[in-house]
């Protein structure tokens, strides 16, 4: 088969037969989300390229190399968003929502774009789960935050995951970090690649993330950020970490967290796996307590995550995660000829009217092919509809699964019928099989 376009490199589908785990992942991150009352917020699939510029920074690798940016026909210049949380921050902003009750506790689950070297859990369309607390400067909402994440790793039923955490301090402490940062890389002008040289004067701290092999080489021994913390930032970042302590939640401190977006001040954490890969982080984010105010709004000290949804996948997968069985046709109506089409397709409707999912044929299939489909679907019942079953009103509800047979009438009565005659057996078998 010849496609005229195949799917873009870095792109996945999710097709029907695997949907559901993606349903289900989706209706456990809402869930947790609401026990810690943060509500959806839904916001473009683009923004204006200045938007990411500011707020994840112009030195970092996501705007320099991963943004796909175009102008549109009227020669704007657009991004396709390569985060949540910019478009969140724009949003909350824009209708003025910090007026309301503080902190804003937002949730989104959205679709993300970088230009990324595409390999096993790194896509150029990936999906996060975010979630961002604005208006919130005490380290409990660090903790809760953290603790949401954590909340959702478990409710998945995933495992084996570190939670790593490490403080970058504010602008204050920054300053003194990076002078102690320029002077460390300056020795090795030779050696970094071109955007770290560059970065060298703009903002060095982005040479710590930078992939290219030889630059993470010598950011092995670069100053670390702790060691320059202001009193208030330390202060801080032992609260934290006192809070989840006191929340029997697991961490380690590692100092070599930096973040790869420009936005973050004080505590950064990342939920990291080694089971996938190269990948590992399943998890992360941190506090942005400057990023309202660089966007153009007031000071929100702010903080939040997203977790990578084909991380998560990949991992439940690979760690045999149970996913709840995906739902099943209740019915499968089985017509013989065209009259009985007709009838098949109103019973349907009447299924489908008391609640339950109804399938019927639409190629004109003989019988035994109905049955070999309706079994290929994992149908729970059939019935089949022929003259004889028009004639005399009643037909055979068959149970897939261990083949009992019941009577029930198909005229105007069959609502009345199939909930009568099926209330003890079928229809609270239906239910109990049902999915959610
Ligand atoms: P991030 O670390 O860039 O942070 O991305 C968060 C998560 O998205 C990663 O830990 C990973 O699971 C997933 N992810 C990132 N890039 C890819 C990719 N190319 N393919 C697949 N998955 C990927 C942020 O995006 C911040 N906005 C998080 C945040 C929210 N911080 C505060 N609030």
């Amino acid at each position: 088969m010849k496609l005229v376009a195949d799917a873009i490199k870095g792109t996945q589908d999710a097709l029907p037969k695997e949907s559901y785990k993606w349903q289900y992942i989706e209706k456990v991150v809402k869930s947790v989300a609401q026990e810690f009352d943060f509500k959806e917020i839904r916001t473009p699939v683009f923004e204006k390229t200045e938007l990411f510029q500011r707020g994840v920074g112009d030195t970092t690798d996501v705007v320099q190399k991963e943004m796909y940016t175009f102008e549109d026909k009227g020669k704007r210049s657009i991004t396709l968003r390569p985060e949540g949380t910019a478009g969140a921050i724009r949003s909350i902003l824009e209708h003025g929502l910090f007026n309301d009750a503080l902190p804003i506790k937002a949730y989104y689950i959205t679709s993300c774009y970088r230009y990324e070297k595409p390999q096993a859990g790194r896509l150029r369309e990936f999906h996060q789960f975010g979630v961002e607390c604005v208006g919130a400067k005490s380290p409990v909402a660090d903790a809760e935050v953290i603790m949401l994440g954590k909340s959702v790793l478990e409710r998945l039923g995933i495992k084996n995951i570190s939670l790593e955490i490490n403080s970058i301090g504010c602008p204050e402490c920054r300053a003194k970090y990076t002078e102690a940062l320029k002077e460390y890389f300056s020795k090795y002008k030779n050696d970094l690649c071109e955007t770290c040289l560059s970065r060298l004067e703009r903002n060095p701290m982005r040479i710590l993330d930078c992939k290219s092999h030889i630059c993470s080489k010598i950011a092995q021994d670069a100053p670390v950020i702790l060691d320059y913390l202001c009193d208030e930032c330390k202060e801080h970042f032992e609260k934290v970490k006192n809070y989840l302590t006191s929340a029997n939640v697991e961490f380690t401190v590692n100092p070599k967290i930096v973040r790869g977006l420009d936005y973050y001040t004080k505590t950064v954490f990342e939920f990291i796996t080694t089971e996938i890969g190269a990948q590992g982080a399943v998890c992360a984010g941190g506090r942005y307590d400057g990023l309202a105010e660089e966007l153009g709004g007031p000071s929100l000290p702010s903080l939040g995550f997203a977790m990578g949804l084909e991380r998560a996948l990949l991992l439940m997968e690979k760690q045999g995660c149970p996913f709840p069985q995906d739902s099943v046709a209740d019915i499968y109506i089985a017509p013989m000829g065209e009259m009985a089409q007709a009838t098949a397709i109103k019973l349907c409707k009447t299924v489908r009217e008391e609640g339950f999912s109804a399938v019927t044929d639409y190629s004109g299939r003989g019988l035994k092919a109905q049955m070999k489909y309706a079994n290929k679907i994992g149908a729970k019942f059939s019935m089949v509809i022929g003259d004889n079953e028009i004639e005399s009103g009643k037909a055979t509800l068959k149970n897939m699964l261990s083949g009992e047979e019941i009577e029930v009438e198909i005229g105007n009565n069959f609502a009345n019928s199939l909930y009568k005659v099926c209330k003890d057996s079928i229809l609270s078998e239906i239910e109990n099989t049902a999915l959610f």
